[in-house]
């Protein structure tokens, strides 16, 4: 009789621990669905986001389009995959890695050779994207990050003219042909003009 006794009271207990042990399983799966829930949103959220807040820094929702860009969305998102990891995201650039191109690059438009130079500089002439795709991708550029420096009458690159440039990477050459440059924005800047 006794033994019977102990013997339920051991299988409630068992039965009870096994209650306790389904039930933080249960709260477990439950928090993990919630926290990937959450993740889910978040990304998606970011992902919605990401897209119109670049198009708003970059000072084109709803503005005029720009010349030579067809799709900026897509030239953004090009930039982001191709060329700011070096250049940054702002265009900033860092000492280890590439010159500052924001309120820099339009500059080199003004001067003899600089036009060809953006064209063929290695990470423009190498990057894997079409003719089309890196015309498209240098006109947003020049006008996300230094519009106010283009040249009155700036003629957007054509597929055609990228297509020509990089088809003669500088390679080795680059960081001469920068220097030589940089010095006719000096000299042109000393001058005066604008
Ligand atoms: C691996 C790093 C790297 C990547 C990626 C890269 N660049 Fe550069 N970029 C440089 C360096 C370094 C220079 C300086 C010239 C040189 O030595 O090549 C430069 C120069 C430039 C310049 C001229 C600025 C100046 O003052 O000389 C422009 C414009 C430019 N890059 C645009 C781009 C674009 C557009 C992309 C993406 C398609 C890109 N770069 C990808 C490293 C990079």
């Amino acid at each position: 009789m006794r033994a019977v006794t102990a013997r339920r009271v051991v299988d409630r207990r068992i039965a009870r621990r096994r209650i306790a042990v389904r039930r933080a399983a249960i709260f477990a799966v439950a928090l993990v669905a919630v926290i990937a829930l959450g993740a889910v949103a978040g990304v998606a959220r970011a992902v919605a986001t990401a897209g119109p807040a670049a198009a708003a820094a970059a000072g084109y929702r709803g503005a005029a389009p720009i010349p030579g860009v067809p799709d900026p969305r897509r030239a953004w998102a090009d930039w982001a995959l191709d060329c700011q990891g070096c250049h940054r995201v702002d265009g900033g650039g860092s000492a280890r890695t590439a010159p500052k191109i924001a309120g820099e690059v339009a500059k080199y438009l003004k001067v003899a050779g600089g036009r060809e130079y953006l064209g063929r500089i290695p990470g423009v002439a190498s990057s894997p994207l079409s003719d089309a795709r890196l015309a498209e991708l240098v006109n947003w550029m020049l006008f996300r990050f230094d519009r106010r420096d283009l040249p009155a009458g700036f003629r957007p690159y054509t597929a055609a003219e990228i297509g020509r440039l990089r088809a003669r990477p500088l390679r080795l050459r680059a960081a001469a042909v920068r220097r030589e440059l940089q010095r006719r924005i000096r000299r042109r800047a000393r001058s005066g003009a604008r």
